[in-house]
């Protein structure tokens, strides 16, 4: 059920909202707060080290030396921490790697950490999400 309630802002910041909703192209401004509402919960979880999900992606070059050999290795010392794992072969050269993983909000970022950080790797990114728990 969803309840109203009214907030009180000073114009220069509604104006900057504003100017957020249509960057992201929310449909109206109680869509925005909701979600901003819930990144904050989320953002609590994440650093209570709570339960999380997260989508690693990594962009690298298979030619280098013994590298898809080590995002293998790295993978499977995680191996209860990946939920799937895709593979897209980009050109001649790169390769995209998209792994979704779950667990404690550190262990995934240290699980990040090591295959971003691996030599020969051009992109790597983590992005973080969970169910905002603490919302229901
Ligand atoms: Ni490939």
């Amino acid at each position: 059920m969803l309840k109203r309630f009214s907030i009180s802002l000073e114009e220069k910041l509604l104006d900057i909202f504003d100017e957020h909703i249509k960057t992201h192209s929310y449909n109206n401004r109680s869509e925005a707060i909701r979600d901003l509402i819930r990144k904050a919960f989320v953002k609590e979880e994440w650093e209570a080290d709570k339960q999380v999900m997260g989508v690693i992606s990594l962009v690298y070059d298979h030619h280098q030396h013994k590298l898809q050999e080590k995002v293998t290795l790295v993978q499977h010392d995680y191996h209860h921490h990946i939920v799937s794992t895709t593979h897209v072969h980009m050109d001649h050269d790169n390769c995209l790697e998209v792994i979704v993983v779950r667990g404690k909000a550190k262990e995934v970022q240290e699980l990040s950490d090591r295959l971003t950080s691996l030599r020969g790797v051009r992109d790597g990114n983590l992005a973080m999400s969970s169910t905002g728990i603490s919302l229901h």
